[in-house]
């Protein structure tokens, strides 16, 4: 489970990582810079801020215009797992290295119009795979369930190269949509309304925790 601190309150985003800490295994950091989504969200040093003040690991997801020359700063500030879009990258191979080489897992993104086809030859470079359920920008947007064939086809194909890569999905993650993502072969969920428009972001998130699970165990 990783909770999106993109829609909690900023203002306190200390006591808002603590709310989830518990129940969380990485906290999702939506880095975005105005030019490949329209919003602007964390520079790199309030980045670097909210991964040295976090007492979870951070997955740095980014929707930047330069990840191949930005990319590698995130791993360098501390984030455990860097995922930059395949769809801003011209040498993601490079890229890829550089994340590594700074010392964090390296993961690529696809938005809802990419296929799968553009990252396969990817997968036996990289550590986890983002599935976007929603166009990024924007939080509390709605789960689009036409994207899990191509989550079905990415699982099969991490399963065919036996790498342990995992496979991540983002947007509109919540209690009727995430047993179908677990479902269809994905095994890391972020969800961001759905955890901070709770009443308690931790029992939301055992509760999601528990149907993921348990729709991973029936497949
Ligand atoms: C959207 C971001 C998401 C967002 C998810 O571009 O990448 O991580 O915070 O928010 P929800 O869970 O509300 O769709
Ligand atoms: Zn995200």
């Amino acid at each position: 489970m990783c909770p999106s601190i993109l829609n909690a309150d900023h203002s306190k985003l200390h006591s808002e990582i603590e709310r989830v800490a518990a129940d969380s295994d990485l906290l999702h950091l939506d880095v975005m810079d105005n030019i490949f989504v329209p919003n602007l969200t964390f520079s790199l040093d309030q980045s670097r801020e909210i991964i040295e003040a976090s007492s979870i690991p951070v997955d740095a997801h980014l929707m930047i215009n330069a990840p191949d020359s930005d990319a590698f700063k995130y791993a360098q500030a501390g984030a455990v797992s860097v995922t930059f879009h395949i769809e801003a990258s011209e040498h993601p191979l490079a890229t890829i290295s550089a994340i590594r080489a700074a010392g964090a897992r390296a993961s690529v993104a696809i938005k809802p119009g990419t296929p799968f086809s553009r990252v396969e030859p990817l997968l036996t470079e990289i550590d986890m795979l983002l599935v976007m359920t929603v166009e990024p920008g924007f939080g509390g947007q709605k789960f689009m369930a036409e994207m899990m064939p191509k989550l079905h086809e990415a699982r099969a194909a991490i399963d065919s190269i036996g790498r342990d890569i995992w496979l991540q999905v983002d947007g509109g993650i919540a209690m009727e949509t995430i047993a179908v993502a677990a479902a269809a072969g994905a095994d890391a969920f972020v969800a961001g309304s759905a955890v901070y428009k709770a009443e308690s972001p931790a029992v939301a998130l055992q509760e999601l925790r528990k149907l993921a699970t348990q729709a991973a165990s029936l497949e």
